[in-house]
């Protein structure tokens, strides 16, 4: 009689998985056999993607990652389906919000750091424990090119990705403790809801700022799992540009180098 258990299926968990980068990461993840949870606040985006990838790859909850509660529920529901594990976090929900800082109303400020760097807090800590019952697991956030550079015009929101950066490296050395691996991507100019028709048509069509599919985030996802990198640059150049304006901060002001993009 054959003893050995059959292979255990790896399984990610999606938040703002109802559209763009989170959504093309679930397709891609399920389509290689990984058991997919995939949590967003659009209900609807949600059912369709159920729809899509056929309910028995996953679990599907509509969840806002600033109600902390609803996210534990979700995770508790997760780790049922899962055996009380999780390969892959992909802590990717955000929000943005284009314009001078000095035109913004401030609750549109508290709402943009609310949902990307609060969510992605609350959603860490409530995946952590599942993470760390996982061998090998990772905790991959979305953080944003415009946390390479303060991004003009992207002022708050690029605050909340530096955050997110600057959380990533922190956990990376704090999760080794328990084996958990922490990793973000920098995704440069995705086509997703983010961008308006009429951005697009403005941005340029070749090097760094080229508009990309988010097909080739979800690929990089993939690849963060595989891989051992602190930081995933999507498209890979941006790695030169965060070692550019590292090393000439001033320079890159005075350019406003970041700045003529939104
Ligand atoms: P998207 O708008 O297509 O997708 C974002 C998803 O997050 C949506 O499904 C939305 O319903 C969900 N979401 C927003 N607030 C939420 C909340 N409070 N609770 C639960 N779900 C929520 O945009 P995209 O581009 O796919 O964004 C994904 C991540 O990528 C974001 O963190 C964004 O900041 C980041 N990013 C996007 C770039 C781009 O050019 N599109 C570039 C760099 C980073």
């Amino acid at each position: 009689m054959n003893s050995t258990n059959p292979p255990r299926r790896p399984s990610i968990l999606v938040t703002g998985a109802a559209s763009g980068i989170g959504r093309a990461t679930a397709r891609l993840f399920a389509a290689r056999e990984w058991f997919v949870g995939a949590l967003d606040r659009d209900a609807g985006g949600l059912r369709s993607l159920e729809a899509e990838l056929g309910s028995g790859k996953g679990l599907f909850r509509s969840v806002d990652v600033t109600d902390r509660a609803s996210l534990a529920e979700a995770m508790e529901a997760f780790g049922q389906a899962t055996g009380g594990t999780l390969d892959l976090l992909f802590n990717n929900a955000g929000i943005d919000a284009k314009g001078r800082f000095d035109a913004m109303a401030w609750e549109q400020i508290v709402k943009i750091v609310e949902v990307n760097l609060l969510g992605g807090l609350a959603t860490i800590h409530c995946a952590l424990p599942l993470l760390k019952a996982t061998k090998g697991s990772l905790c991959l956030s979305t953080s944003s090119a415009s946390a390479i550079f303060g991004t003009a015009n992207l002022a708050v929101y690029s605050a909340t990705k530096h955050a997110v950066k600057g959380l990533t490296e922190a956990l990376a050395v704090e999760f080794a403790a328990f084996g958990v691996r922490a990793a973000d991507i920098l995704p440069g100019i995705i086509d997703t809801g983010m961008l308006t028709a009429e951005q697009k048509a403005l941005l340029p069509k070749q090097g760094m700022w080229r508009v990309l599919p988010a097909e080739a985030v979800a690929e990089t996802v993939w690849a963060a799992y595989h891989g051992d990198n602190l930081h995933w640059y999507e498209p890979a150049e941006l790695a030169g540009y965060d070692v550019q304006v590292t090393t000439a901060p001033e320079t890159a002001r005075n350019n406003r180098i970041a700045g003529r993009l939104f």
